[in-house]
């Protein structure tokens, strides 16, 4: 039975589950999520993964329509990638702290400034940051794309200075960084998270790359947010401490209940300030509310796509074979 509903109506969480459901067949849609939505979000979701893996089910799908549960440069990512599909994202203000401290006009005179420099740029930017690259990375491709440029060739990575630090300390390159930053990882404090280390001595610390040095120093595993999860679920610890967002947890706690997974903390040592409030902004109505009306769709202007294009496709060319999903993300089948 189709229940005729307004955008903002509000229904029973039974209803809306349902609801989506029959909209996604009936519009030919995947649900692609990544690791820091909601878990209720997660849970109904095609597919969760990081940024590569989400990038590269949004060029293999062959629905009609895309809901990118997610921030808006994934959801662009996957129109310039699939131009020929709907991409729809549940709120269009769901941008990202590093995508805005790099505005495209800004990162041009950047540019111009090292002309005989290769860029690498981060995936978490604007579609006309990404226009202006040479090679897009993300956090799980970016050291092995780094290792295929020859040692001679200068580099400059933008826009998160953290990533870039980890990256020139992990190879021994000199890089030029633009400074940017993400609101969430920054905010973790050296200070809690060794009070944290000297309760739970046994836990190994797993790290995301986009945290500062000072925290990632104390990391027995820097990586992305699908690298994090294999990370714990293969080593044979017990308890986990985790810096990054607190999202990931769901996946862990799904995969592997018998351990413990303890969030990393914020300045108060207790505060929900390492949240994304930029991924917080997709709730359930929101997507249930996207699939009905399928908007707001994403639009990438076509010059844009082209040029942004070739430095995502060097990007695909140049990442590691495809890891193996870790268990259970997303619907079960
Ligand atoms: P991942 O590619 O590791 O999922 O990171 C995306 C992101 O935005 C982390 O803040
Ligand atoms: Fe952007 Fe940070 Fe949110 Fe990731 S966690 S989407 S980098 S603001």
């Amino acid at each position: 039975m189709s229940i005729p509903l307004k955008a903002n109506d509000t229904l029973p969480k039974t209803d809306l589950l349902s609801e989506i459901e029959r909209l996604r067949k009936e519009k030919n849609a995947v649900i692609l999520a990544h690791y820091y939505q909601d878990p209720e979000i997660q849970d109904l979701a095609d597919f969760v993964g990081d940024s590569l893996d989400l990038s590269r089910k949004a060029a293999a799908t062959d629905a009609d329509v895309i809901v990118f549960c997610g921030v808006r440069f994934m959801a662009e990512v996957a129109k310039i990638l699939s131009p020929d599909k709907t991409v729809v994202l549940p709120d269009m203000e769901a941008g990202c702290s590093l995508e805005d401290s790099c505005p495209p006009e800004e990162f041009a005179k950047f540019r111009e400034k090292y002309p005989d420099h290769i860029c690498l740029t981060y995936i978490n930017c604007s579609a006309a940051v990404k226009a202006q690259s040479d090679i897009i990375v993300t956090s799980s491709n970016a050291e092995y794309i780094l290792n295929q440029i020859p040692k001679d060739q200068k580099v400059m990575m933008a826009p998160d200075r953290h990533l870039g630090a980890y990256l020139s300390k992990k190879t021994g390159r000199e890089m030029i960084f633009w400074p940017g930053s993400c609101i969430v990882h920054e905010r973790f404090s050296e200070k809690e998270l060794i009070k944290l280390k000297a309760e739970h001595p046994d836990a190994p610390v797993t790290a995301h790359p986009e945290c500062p040095e000072h925290i990632l120093r104390h990391a027995d595993h820097v990586g992305s947010t699908s690298s994090i999860l294999k990370f714990v679920l293969d080593n044979p610890a017990e308890k986990f401490l985790v810096a990054t967002e607190p999202g990931i947890l769901h996946q862990m706690q799904k995969s592997a209940p018998h351990k413990t997974f303890i969030g990393a903390p914020g300045a108060d040592g207790n505060c929900n300030c390492n949240n994304c409030p930029y991924m917080a902004l997709n709730t359930l109505e929101k997507l249930y509310s996207c699939l009905n009306t399928l908007g707001p769709e994403i639009h990438v202007d076509e010059e844009t796509r082209i040029r942004a294009l070739a430095p995502l496709n060097k990007m695909l060319e140049m990442s590691p074979a495809q890891a193996p999903t870790p268990p259970k993300t997303g619907r079960a089948f």
